[in-house]
């Protein structure tokens, strides 16, 4: 795996994943949502639903330009994307939405290319990106019989538990804390 800061100062990393296919990691773009409405719409059910915990219709185009166009104050977004001859293909999309100083993780890699270690590259950059935001905390939230994810938390660093709502909560303590409050 390697990273380098882009010219433009965005995030870039380069990840093989088990199967030797490289994925490029960077922060969401504008231009991206035609790229996350065709990744969201070609998710299987299963993957939707340990996702959004309902299942849900297709995406519209309208959401997928709000995923793409996110404040950075409040959320972090990147993506995981191929490049194909024609251009770059979405295969994941990674988020923390802030409150305060506590981030909450989101996380979808299609179908196609879970199991390879792109959602734990994901996590861990997503980590990254809470310490360098001066983060508290981070939590998952997860069904109890999604084993994927609660391993690849664990395996992280986060520790679980069951919430009200029987969900799995998963808490991820940052070293850094917030030294400045996001306004
Ligand atoms: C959860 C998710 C993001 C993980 O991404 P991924 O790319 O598939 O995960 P990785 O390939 O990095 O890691 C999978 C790990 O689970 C392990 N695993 C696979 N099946 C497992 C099972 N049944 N029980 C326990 N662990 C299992 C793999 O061995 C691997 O661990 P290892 O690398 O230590 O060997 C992805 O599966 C996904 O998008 N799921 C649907 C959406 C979702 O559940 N989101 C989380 C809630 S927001």
């Amino acid at each position: 795996m390697s990273g380098l800061e882009s010219a433009e100062g965005g995030f870039v990393k380069n990840v093989e994943l088990k199967d030797g296919s490289k994925v490029k990691i960077r922060y969401v773009e504008l231009d991206d949502a035609l790229g996350l409405l065709e990744m969201y719409n070609s998710l299987s059910q299963d993957t939707i639903y340990n996702r959004f915990f309902v299942f849900r219709g297709q995406l519209s185009l309208e959401e997928a330009k709000k995923m793409a166009a996110i404040s950075r104050k409040d959320e972090v977004a990147l993506v995981g994307v191929l490049s194909r001859g024609d251009g770059v293909k979405i295969v994941a999309d990674a988020r923390i939405y802030i409150e305060g100083n506590i981030g909450e993780i989101g996380i979808v890699v299609h179908d196609r290319w879970q199991n390879k270690g792109l959602g734990t590259a994901l996590v861990s950059e997503l980590i990254r990106e809470g310490e360098k935001m001066g983060l508290k905390k981070l939590k998952i939230y997860c069904l109890p019989d999604n084993r994927i994810m609660i391993h690849v938390g664990e395996k992280l660093g986060f520790k679980y538990s069951t919430s009200e709502l029987g969900v799995i909560r998963m808490i991820l303590e940052l070293p850094s804390g917030r030294n400045q409050p996001i306004d």
